[in-house]
């Protein structure tokens, strides 16, 4: 099975888990920009991991370009984000990300990364700092959990990328293999 493991990573954590991955799947991962979107057509799996920003999974709009014009290739995608994993943090990030037709095409993994200030560029100094205050100026009891878990990692910056987050998606792409 020809598979493509693609991503972007800003502070690393999607990086971490894309070279983790490769290893596991024993192919090498690429970086988002090194790949022409014709060169997707020569994949029958392919794999991109991207951050979210604002509950959006950078990069992935790019991606969706191509979804319509193939036919036989399996997609996944990974989202790694500062919120601790949940159900309801998942399903909230597929349905503001995929339209039903791609949810049909894509799966879908939620893992978390952390928060690295340290290895924020400018613009998203900006974003952090300009986030912060607005949820901080609304009411405590008005914030939904991801926005209080969000908020709190931006505060506390700490570094949650795991192995074993990587344990269900390995498994699906195995089990894929074999099939
Ligand atoms: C501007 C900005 C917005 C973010 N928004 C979200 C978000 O909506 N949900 C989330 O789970 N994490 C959010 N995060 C946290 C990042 O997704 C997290 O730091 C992730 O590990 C970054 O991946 P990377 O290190 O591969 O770039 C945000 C981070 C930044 C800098």
């Amino acid at each position: 099975m020809k598979i493509l493991i693609w991503y972007t990573s800003w502070t690393k954590h999607t990086e971490i888990y894309a070279e983790w991955l490769g290893k596991e799947l024993k192919r090498t991962p690429v970086k988002a920009k090194e790949i022409q979107l014709s060169d997707l057509s020569n994949y029958d799996l392919i794999i991109y991991g991207g951050p979210i920003h604002s509950e959006e999974i950078v990069g992935f709009k790019r991606m969706r370009k191509i979804i319509p014009y193939l036919d036989d290739q399996r997609f996944i995608v990974f989202g790694v984000g500062g919120v601790a994993e949940s159900d309801h943090y998942n399903e909230q990030i597929i349905s503001k990300n995929f339209t039903d037709e791609e949810r049909e095409r894509v799966n879908f993994f939620y893992l978390r990364g952390g928060f690295d200030p340290e290895r924020l560029e400018g613009i998203h100094k900006l974003q952090v700092r300009y986030f912060k205050f607005r949820l901080n100026r609304k009411k405590r009891e008005s914030l939904t959990e991801a926005e209080k878990n969000l908020l709190h990692a931006f505060e506390h910056p700490d570094n949650y990328v795991e192995k074993e987050n990587l344990e269900t998606l390995v498994n699906y792409v195995t089990a894929l293999k074999n099939q």
